[in-house]
C-alpha cells in the first residue's frame, strides 16, 4: 500500500492575516503538488480565514484551527467554536495540544468534549498526546499517553475513532532542539496505533511532533511507523517548509 505522508504546521502565536497571506503566497510558489502527501496549516483563528482563502481551490492543502471551545455559540467570551472554525475555512482542529494542556490547563475531560464537538461540525480532530521528561524519566510515559488517549477517545465508537489524527508530541521534545529518536517514537507509536486497534481501528494516523527540522526529518521519515510529522519552529517560514515537506518526495 502507497505510504500516504501527512505534514502540519502549527503556527501557534504567530503570523496575522496579513503576513498569512504572504506566507501562503511564497509556499505555494515552492511547493508544487505531491501524490499521496498533504500539508496542513494551523494558523492563530484570527488568520483561518486568510489561510484558506490562499489554499481553497487544492485538495491537499488544508487549514485547521489550533483549538476549539466545545459549545458551538453562546456567551463563551473569546472562545472559537468547530462551527465557526468551519465556516472561517478550517477543516481541521489540533486537540490537547501540550501548551493548551500546561499553559492554559485543558484536561482529559476537556478534550473529550472539544474532539466530540469537532467530529459533530465536520472538523478532522489531530489529538495531541505526550509525557513530560519527568514522566519519561520514571518510566510513565506509555501510562501517560494511554490515559490521555483514554480520556479523550474512551469509549467513542470505530467510525468515529477512524476520523481522528493522533499527534505524538513528547514534551520535552517541544521547542527545545531535542527530537525524539526515529526509534523511540517508532516504540511510542506502536503502542498508540495497538491502541487504537483493539477499538475497532485499521488504519490509525499517527504523526510525531517535537523539534522536527530541516536536519532530522528525512531520518524521522525513515522510520515507517511515521505518518507525517507535527511541526511548530520550522514551520514558520514558508520557504523552509516548502522545502521540509519535499522531504524524499520525487
Ligand atoms: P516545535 O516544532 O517548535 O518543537 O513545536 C512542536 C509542536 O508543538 C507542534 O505542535
Amino acid at each position: 500500500m502507497t505510504r500516504e505522508l501527512r505534514f502540519a504546521a502549527n503556527w501557534k502565536l504567530h503570523l496575522g492575516p496579513v503576513e498569512a497571506r504572504t506566507y501562503m503566497q511564497t509556499f505555494r510558489a515552492r511547493y508544487r503538488r505531491h501524490e499521496h502527501r498533504d500539508v496542513w496549516f494551523f494558523p492563530p483563528a484570527v488568520s483561518l480565514e486568510a489561510a484558506a482563502q490562499a489554499v481553497r481551490e487544492r485538495d491537499d492543502l488544508w487549514v485547521g484551527a489550533q483549538d476549539i471551545y466545545w459549545e458551538p455559540k453562546g456567551a463563551f467570551t473569546g472562545a472559537v467554536s468547530a462551527p465557526l472554525a468551519a465556516e472561517a475555512g478550517a477543516k481541521a482542529t489540533l486537540v490537547g495540544h501540550s501548551e493548551r494542556r500546561h499553559i492554559f490547563g485543558e484536561t482529559d475531560d476537556d478534550t473529550r468534549k472539544k474532539v466530540a464537538a469537532a467530529l459533530a461540525a465536520g472538523l478532522a480532530p489531530v489529538l495531541c498526546v505526550g509525557e513530560t521528561l519527568a514522566e519519561r524519566e520514571s518510566g510513565h510515559t506509555q501510562a501517560v499517553v494511554n490515559r490521555q488517549l483514554a480520556g479523550a477517545l474512551g469509549g467513542m465508537d470505530g467510525a468515529k475513532l477512524a476520523q481522528v489524527t493522533i499527534a505524538y508530541e513528547p514534551v520535552w521534545a517541544i521547542g527545545t532542539g531535542r527530537n525524539a529518536t526515529p526509534q523511540d517514537a517508532a516504540a511510542i507509536h506502536r503502542e498508540i496505533r495497538a491502541w487504537l486497534a483493539a477499538r475497532g481501528v485499521a488504519r490509525a494516523r499517527v504523526l510525531y511532533g517535537g523539534s522536527v527540522s530541516l536536519k532530522n526529518i528525512a531520518a524521522l521519515l525513515a522510520e515507517p511507523e511515521l505518518d507525517g510529522v507535527l511541526v511548530g519552529g520550522a514551520s514558520l517560514d514558508p520557504a523552509t517548509w516548502a522545502e521540509l515537506v519535499q522531504t524524499g518526495a520525487t
